[in-house]
């Protein structure tokens, strides 16, 4: 709901659970009065007013006299939705403008707006989508050249408590104009009192969660990879005590995230696309529209943010909807690029055994590559290695669906474009192009090489009966020049690598719109809101250890929703079968072995677990709640996920088999308070209210054999 006031030039946007509250003041700058859990009293007794001494005071240079305005706003203390550049605001701005006469000053100011249902939407780029959302859009002029118009949206939705806000802007005056900057949200928040949550690694090792008290000055979680990156993720949140703000782009590329404070007491959140060697030039009568960012206010903790988010995304983001996951049988880890038609149908029998419903061919079965140093860009079967069509109707014979491995983005060496067209080629222009995984990465910013790679792939998509697409992307862009890119267009290479990448796999949903995708980037090198709105789930990291994928996928679960979090069961030494399967049930379910080498006892466990996944997994670990239990144990994670009817939930605590501890207190979450449940271990039944108020004593097994040990916990209603 969006209600304006005209008398008090105030708007207050709400789904009765969040609120924000804006003003608009005499010098037509919008200002944040409220933003936080829905109240009724929401009113402009919130709104921040400074002393004679602390604010703005303006001279009009047309007719040589003071402006005499008694709003008492500060450009350096107020708390602003958007904020210029270059006019005694110091905290930095979401938009910058390099003026036709090379002036930077810019400030948008308030014009008028209008309310629309549903969200923007955008053909050439994702963006949320759905009913029951109101939007509001502002518009506003550069108040250095009103024919700048900026188009400020603002998208709630009532049934959760994710906003979406984009900036839109249009250049209507007579020349070109650069943005130096064009970020996509902006937020002052009333108080410097937060801790930063962030999740960073490296490949192998993503997500590990970083926690900092917001600093005096700036704090920058960013990515210059030219995708989101292993090394920081999109994603972040705030918390003091009950209070958790949540933030994530819908975008694959590079991202800065800016978190500023200083003497005003209050932090500034500044977050979009990186500034960093981007430089867009706007002719006349054009358009920039920059990527949809979400945020997410919790008044009751952090699991009530993450709740949102995954509503958010299953319900509004992810395009492709699926009734139930298929469990997924990936062939890398068991046998590389080392097989032969006879050996993947093998895999298939056996695969198909455990309970697999979807058969993946990975990386080898193109052009001439049984290594890392041949094949890419040459994406035509290799016949005399591997029959596709056979071992394909075999797989859907045996009751399989078939998928099959891409990474449209790269090139190797011995690949015939490669020589004939060294310009689609980045790294190429300089004296030393450098190499990572023996490849080199396409330039996805000139629509022709996106157009080649499109008709290499629909040549094999047509001709075969497949299912689904696994879309890697195994290395960072170390040399960001397009030959295709004109001088004054150079620094847009980055965000139109991006738009090369979703452009292509929007065009090839729209051509199979049956067929699935998975992401993948070395692992979970593109684990963002951007790949998500075209594939459903995403590799999580190529690190499939229980030791590692404890930490990676309960923190990816933090903000991704467990279907997306693509977790496989692998032939891993660190655990028990039983361990890894357990874990795997958190997130979306599948296998990655050699599974001729499984013995009949292993087998029999996989089923069991397939078993389980079948029957639960879509009603409790997809619809249902996740709770996340532990935090501060070193060593320990547990996970909790529990039904919409709060009838059944599972607990998971996975640990380091030697950690010092015998037994955990699990306090439980989200139970009906009055429902009488039934845990098996430990055996016992009591009711929901003094389950979560005394929690139940849990033994921690610890098997000498393994590095990683688990309890599984089925809580049932009577
Ligand atoms: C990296 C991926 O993350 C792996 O799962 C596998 O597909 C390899 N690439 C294949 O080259």
């Amino acid at each position: 709901m969006i209600t304006f006031n005209e008398k008090e030039k105030t708007f207050l946007i709400t789904n009765k659970s969040i609120a924000l509250f804006l003003y608009i003041n005499e010098m037509k700058q919008i200002e944040t009065v409220y933003f936080g859990v829905y109240k009724e009293d929401i009113s402009l007794k919130y709104r921040k007013e400074f002393e004679d001494n602390y604010s703005t005071s303006y001279f009009d240079t047309c007719k040589n006299e003071f402006i005499d305005h008694s709003d008492k706003s500060s450009n350096e203390h107020s708390l602003f939705e958007i904020s210029g550049h270059d006019v005694g605001d110091h905290r930095p701005a979401p938009i910058i403008i390099r003026h036709a006469d090379g002036s930077v000053a810019t400030n948008f100011l308030y014009d008028s707006f209008s309310v629309s249902k549903g969200y923007p939407s955008y053909v050439d780029m994702p963006h949320a989508t759905g009913e029951d959302v109101d939007t509001l859009t502002f518009i506003l002029r550069d108040e250095f050249d009103p024919n700048i118009v900026l188009k400020y949206n603002i998208s709630i939705n009532n049934n959760h408590d994710v906003l979406i806000k984009n900036f839109e802007i249009e250049n209507h005056s007579k020349n070109p104009i650069n943005l130096l900057k064009a970020l996509s949200l902006h937020v002052d928040l009333d108080s410097k009192d937060f801790d930063v949550h962030h999740f960073g690694g490296a490949w192998g090792y993503e997500r590990n969660e970083f926690v900092n008290h917001v600093i005096d000055g700036e704090q920058i979680i960013s990515s210059c990879y030219g995708r989101s990156s292993h090394e920081e993720n999109p994603f972040f949140f705030l918390t003091n005590k009950n209070i958790a703000i949540g933030f994530n782009l819908i975008y694959s590329g590079n991202f800065k995230a800016s978190i500023f404070t200083d003497y005003s007491f209050s932090t500034r959140i500044t977050y979009g696309i990186n500034d960093y060697d981007f430089d867009w030039v706007i002719e006349p009568n054009g358009l920039f529209v920059t990527p949809q960012a979400s945020i997410c206010y919790s008044g009751t903790g952090v699991d009530n943010m993450s709740q949102h988010f995954h509503r958010f995304i299953n319900e509004n983001l992810i395009q492709y909807k699926l009734n139930k996951r298929p469990i997924i049988f990936n062939c890398w880890e068991g046998c590389e690029m080392n097989f032969t038609t006879e050996s993947i149908i093998s895999y298939m029998k056996d695969a198909r055994e455990i309970g697999s419903e979807l058969f993946v061919l990975d990386d080898g079965w193109f052009s001439l590559r049984n290594d890392v140093m041949h094949g890419l860009g040459d994406w035509s079967v290799n016949k005399s290695k591997i029959d596709l069509k056979k071992v394909i109707s075999y797989c859907h014979d045996i009751g399989m669906k078939f998928g099959l491995w891409f990474e449209p983005e790269m090139i190797n060496y011995d690949v015939p474009i490669f020589k004939k067209h060294p310009e689609y080629v980045l790294g190429l222009d300089r004296a030393k192009a450098t190499v990572h995984r023996s490849q080199f990465v396409l330039d996805f910013s000139n629509p022709e090489v996106v157009d080649l790679i499109y008709s290499q792939m629909i040549e094999v998509l047509d001709n075969h009966n497949i299912d689904y697409i696994k879309w890697d992307h195994n290395r960072d862009i170390k040399e960001a020049n397009s030959l295709n890119l004109s001088k004054e267009h150079k620094q847009e290479f980055y965000h139109r690598y991006v738009m090369g990448y979703y452009s292509l796999l929007s065009r090839l949903r729209n051509r199979y719109p049956h067929m699935m995708i998975e992401g993948c980037a070395s692992g979970g090198g593109r684990f963002d809101l951007g790949t998500l709105y075209y594939a459903p789930l995403i590799w999580t990291s190529d690190n499939t250890s229980a030791s590692a994928r404890m930490n990676i996928q309960y923190n990816t679960s933090f903000a991704y929703p467990l279907g997306t979090i693509s977790s496989h069961v692998s032939k891993a030494s660190d655990s028990s079968y039983e361990t890894k399967s357990q874990l795997a049930l958190f997130g979306s379910f599948g296998f990655e072995m050699n599974p001729n080498m499984l013995t009949d006892i292993e087998k029999e466990v996989l089923s069991k677990y397939s078993l389980l996944y079948k029957k639960k997994h879509n009603e409790i670990f997809i619809k249902g709640n996740l709770y996340h239990l532990s935090s501060s144990v070193d060593g320990l994670r547990i996970y909790e996920v529990i039904s919409k009817d709060k009838t059944e939930a599972y607990i998971l605590l996975i640990y380091y088999s030697d950690i010092a501890l015998n037994s955990v207190n699990v306090l439980p979450c989200g139970l009906d308070e009055s429902f009488n449940y039934k845990i098996d271990m430990p055996n016992i039944e009591n009711n929901g209210k003094n389950l979560m108020n005394d929690g139940f004593l849990v033994e921690i097994n610890k098997d000498s054999k393994f590095k990683i040990s688990s309890v599984f916990i089925n809580i049932i209603k009577k």
